[in-house]
């Protein structure tokens, strides 16, 4: 994997813990970075990950970033809070091979502040959603999504937290239903082979009794 991060790297340390794992699938070998204090970029030095700051204001800079990703027979591009909407050109030089993770059920609630707007909704259940990048705004066909309760005393920090907690779950087992074949999109819908589904219960929020 590819990580693209512009923060503090929570995810791509998810993707990275797992990738140290013997039974895991995949493994994070770049981490490619917009802003050159992130803590992404330091998370990568700290496992010894190659990593780059590419500075976004130059020219050719998702040329580069493309380029990068190819030196490194990258097989799946992971943006984990990459604060770009990556170009149809970059998108199209990766067909099927870019993915993200999004703070909300989409395609409810895209864009910035996610977690602000479903509290503003006042929805009582979002979540977080991992997806294949397409051109639009994580508008991408979705691989997994996570329920998460929005609680009364929520702000977006506490809602924040709560999702973030999930995301780390389900960023590296979409990568894993990904690396094991399981995925594959039909006419801009996934569909899973093998035992990606289970019966589960439902969820209500909030609980009555
Ligand atoms: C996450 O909430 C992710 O869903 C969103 O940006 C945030 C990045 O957090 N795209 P981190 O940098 O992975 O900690």
């Amino acid at each position: 994997m590819g990580v693209l991060a512009s923060g503090r790297g929570s995810n791509l340390q998810a993707l990275i813990d797992a990738g140290q794992k013997s039974d895991f699938p995949a493994e994070v070998v770049l981490v490619l970075s917009d802003k050159k204090n992130s803590y992404a970029l330091e998370r990568a030095s700290i496992a010894g990950l190659r990593h780059r700051h590419l500075a976004p204001k130059e020219e050719g800079f998702y040329l580069k970033l493309g380029d990068e990703i190819e030196n490194c027979e990258i097989d799946l591009i992971c943006c984990a809070g990459f604060m770009r909407i990556l170009p149809p050109e970059f998108v199209s030089r990766f067909p099927g091979k870019i993915i993200n993770i999004h703070p909300s059920l989409l395609p409810s609630f895209p864009g910035l502040h996610a977690q602000k707007k479903a509290l503003d909704a006042g929805v009582t259940v979002t979540g977080c959603t991992v997806h294949f990048v397409d051109e639009g705004v994580d508008t991408g066909p979705i691989i997994l999504q996570a329920a998460v309760p929005v609680l009364p005393h929520d702000d977006e920090v506490t809602l924040s937290e709560r999702i973030l907690g999930y995301e780390h779950r389900i960023y590296p087992l979409a990568v894993r239903l990904i690396a094991e074949g399981s995925v594959h999109c039909v006419d801009g819908v996934v569909q899973y082979s093998g035992n990606a589904h289970q019966e589960g219960s439902g969820f209500i929020s909030p609980v009555s009794e």
